[in-house]
């Protein structure tokens, strides 16, 4: 069975942009592929962050994705920090990155931008989000529209390390995205993705009060002043999107009806789309509670993912220092 590899910064909370452009595919993949699922917690310290919340971040974020669906039996979950090969190979990874190549990633200039002083660990984000995929020997990778050009990145750096190390035999596979049908979701301002750095995310786990708080004054098709202008769902950069993704296939066609008839105003449209949110994610917020019940088991089961997923690392470490003429770890 190959494998298959994504990765989730520990943002504490999942949002639906995460479930629906990413996390619903690892889930159904799980099944299919041998999955390696990681919370990336040392791409989140390539920013400035809060040391005592981390921890915390990290072990909600393992929550989420329980509750999403990750199933410990079929899948390994784990967090980056407790399999250390991956900054390992990351290092590596960096003699052989041409420098333009990471300075024209987009998530790099963008991110750059709000920074006072940016630090090399941002620039070289790529490089160790390569390592973590091809660590992995990972052919096909779970992710939103996003990360499409860090995945060019890992591909290139892949290319270069077979080129120059195992050329007769590529020791790594050039790994591909797997986008969902929702492969960018915008944020509740109607402008930007969702993201929890931007603040216009709706949680997984958010109660059903507190999802109609935001869904209610959500950006809307701007041509629809009042309730009897007639709309164009297509204009509608949120609510619509979110109706083909939660509701069912009458609902949309309804929506859409009613839309262009001016038969619904957007509050009515709102609350349709409120009840198809709620009933997919009510499970998901009960299993949360479950496992939230439980820290212990949590931990327990992300040591024994780490675990699991070291004797991998382990053993493509050996090989690629084996073909780089550098002496292998001594065995623990
Ligand atoms: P992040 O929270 O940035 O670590 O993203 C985790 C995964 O969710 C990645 O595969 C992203 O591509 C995906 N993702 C994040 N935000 C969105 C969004 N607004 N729409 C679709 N996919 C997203
Ligand atoms: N950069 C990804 C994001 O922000 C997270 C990530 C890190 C990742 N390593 C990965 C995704 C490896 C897929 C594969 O969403």
């Amino acid at each position: 069975m190959s494998r298959i590899f994504s990765g989730i910064q520990p943002s504490g909370e999942l949002h639906i942009g995460n479930y629906l452009g990413a996390v619903k595919n690892w889930v159904t993949m799980q099944h299919q592929y041998n999955a390696y699922y990681c919370i990336v917690n040392y791409h989140a310290i390539t920013v400035a962050y809060a040391p005592q919340d981390l921890l915390a971040r990290t072990h909600e974020m393992a929550v989420g994705l329980l509750a999403a669906g990750i199933d410990e039996n079929a899948a390994t979950l784990f967090v980056q920090s407790q399999v250390p090969e991956h900054t390992e190979l990351a290092w590596i990874f960096n003699t052989l990155t041409p420098l333009g190549e990471l300075e024209r990633q987009a998530q790099f200039k963008e991110k750059s931008g709000r920074q006072e002083q940016i630090m090399a660990g941002l620039l070289n984000y790529p490089v160790l989000q390569a390592a973590d995929i091809l660590l992995y020997r990972a052919d096909l990778v779970p992710v939103g529209e996003d990360q499409i050009q860090h995945l060019e990145l890992s591909r290139v750096v892949a290319r270069n390390w077979n080129a120059r190390f195992s050329p007769d035999q590529p020791l790594f596979p050039e790994p591909q995205p797997k986008l969902t049908q929702t492969r960018r979701i915008v944020g509740l301002d109607g402008q930007s993705k969702m993201s929890k750095s931007i603040g216009n995310t709706i949680g997984i786990l958010e109660s059903p009060e507190a999802i109609w708080d935001k869904l209610r004054p959500a950006v809307t098709d701007p041509a629809r002043q009042k309730k009897t202008d007639a709309g164009d769902p297509d204009k509608c950069p949120v609510v619509y999107p979110l109706h083909k993704a939660f509701s069912p296939a009458a609902t949309v066609s309804e929506v859409e009806t009613h839309c262009r008839g001016a038969t619904w105003g957007c509050i009515e449209c709102k609350k349709s789309l409120h009840a198809n949110v709620v009933a997919e994610l009510a499970p998901i917020r009960e299993k949360a509670a479950q496992l939230t019940a439980h820290p212990g088991r949590v931990t327990e089961l992300l040591d024994s993912g780490a675990d699991k997923a070291r004797t991998i690392a382990r053993e493509t470490m050996r090989q690629v220092k084996d073909l780089m003429g550098l002496p292998a770890a001594v065995a623990p």
